[in-house]
């Protein structure tokens, strides 16, 4: 079998199989072309060489059928393979299926750094359970890398700067390869690592047992969005954040995913870039209605810190509008936690078992 072939990492992903089709398709239509230009070549050259008796009283100055013949099956093929290929590629690289394990990755020269939402963090290995979609959001510390695990046909570049994203389903336990496949120094070679697949039992107890054997994990590890509420509170952002924007800044209680009109008219999307830029850059994108006040935090806090503050900030549901303010909304059948009063108190729920649910974005 195909397979089985030493040339051929394992198929551990939903794409595997379908990549590697297409890959034996093009490796297949090109050597198929190659061999009949290749026989019509060898059969002209011998039948017409110098002193043969071929017959040469009649030479072909045109034919229609012929020129049909060279451009429109080979003009079908490869566009049969172009639509094929880039529907794969825009599953590949579209949006992941709701429901996703989320995952965050920082590259830096030269490690790998991945961080699950509820806080366990790994450097170059990542647990993940089989048969579940896994979506990375990931971005890059100082120059590019790629992020590429060949047994499940996935590569993705990791830019300083900008989050990238891409989602694979891991569909058989196992041990795999884990590559930086972006020159980016001189131990480049050496940025690599493991990635466990895991029965869904067998990974949620190494979940709960914190990650074991990570070295700088904590037993009990504190949620991103923990995480990112302490932050929240150590930089006074709800000083000018408050639940009901009333105060020298907009809101932010169920700003994620919403679409935010600012200043100079235009509008954006509240995403992860979003986000990102806002705190970095808050020059660029100011929210319609509010005054410039912001100091950027560019250098103050890290990539990690960033992505802690926006699983916090993910998490804050929208804010009680007037009439649900006197009963406490149950969070449990809406999903999403309600905003209460003053942005920055601590949240009871937000231990390790419950990390917040991903919007699948
Ligand atoms: Cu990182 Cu090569």
């Amino acid at each position: 079998m195909i397979k089985n072939l030493p040339l051929m990492p394992d198929q551990a992903s939903s794409f595997a199989a379908q990549s590697d089709l297409i890959y034996w398709a093009l490796t297949l239509l090109t050597v198929a072309f190659t061999l009949i230009v290749f026989a019509a070549l060898a059969f002209l050259a011998i039948r017409y060489r110098r002193g043969s008796k071929a017959d040469r009283s009649r030479p072909l100055h045109g034919s229609h059928l012929l020129e049909l013949g060279w451009t429109f099956p080979p003009l079908v093929l490869g566009l049969l393979m172009f639509v094929w290929s880039a529907k794969l590629f825009s599953t590949m690289y579209g949006r992941a299926p709701e429901g996703s394990e989320q995952i965050y990755v920082i590259g830096k020269q030269w490690m790998w750094h991945l961080q699950h939402m509820n806080g366990i963090r790994e450097n170059n290995e990542l647990h993940i359970p089989v048969g579940k979609p896994v979506k990375l959001t990931m971005i890059s510390q100082d120059v590019i890398h790629s992020f590429f695990i060949p047994a499940f046909r996935i590569k993705r570049d990791v830019v300083p700067g900008v989050y990238t994203s891409i989602w694979f389903e891991p569909t058989r336990a196992g041990k795999y390869h884990l590559f930086c496949a972006e020159y980016c120094g001189t131990q480049h070679s050496e940025m690599g690592g493991w990635i466990y697949v895991e029965e869904p039992a067998e990974y949620q107890k190494w979940l709960a047992s914190g990650g074991r054997r990570t070295a700088d994990t904590q037993p009990l590890a504190t949620t991103m969005e923990a995480k990112g509420l302490q932050l929240y509170e150590q930089q006074g952002c709800g000083n000018c954040h408050d639940a009901d924007g009333l105060s020298r800044g907009p809101s932010l209680a169920g700003l994620f995913g919403t679409t935010v009109k600012l200043k100079n008219g235009a509008t954006a999307v509240a995403d992860e870039a979003y986000i990102r830029k806002s705190i970095l850059e808050p020059n660029d994108q100011i929210a319609d209605k509010y005054q410039q006040r912001m100091p950027s935090y560019k250098g103050q806090i890290t990539e990690e810190q960033i992505l802690d503050l926006m699983a916090y900030i993910r998490s804050i549901g929208p804010r009680p509008s007037a009439s649900t303010t006197a009963t406490p909304v149950s969070s449990a059948t809406s999903g999403t936690r309600v905003h209460t009063a003053t942005a920055g108190k601590p949240n009871p729920n937000l231990t390790a078992s419950n990390a917040a649910p991903s919007r699948g974005n």
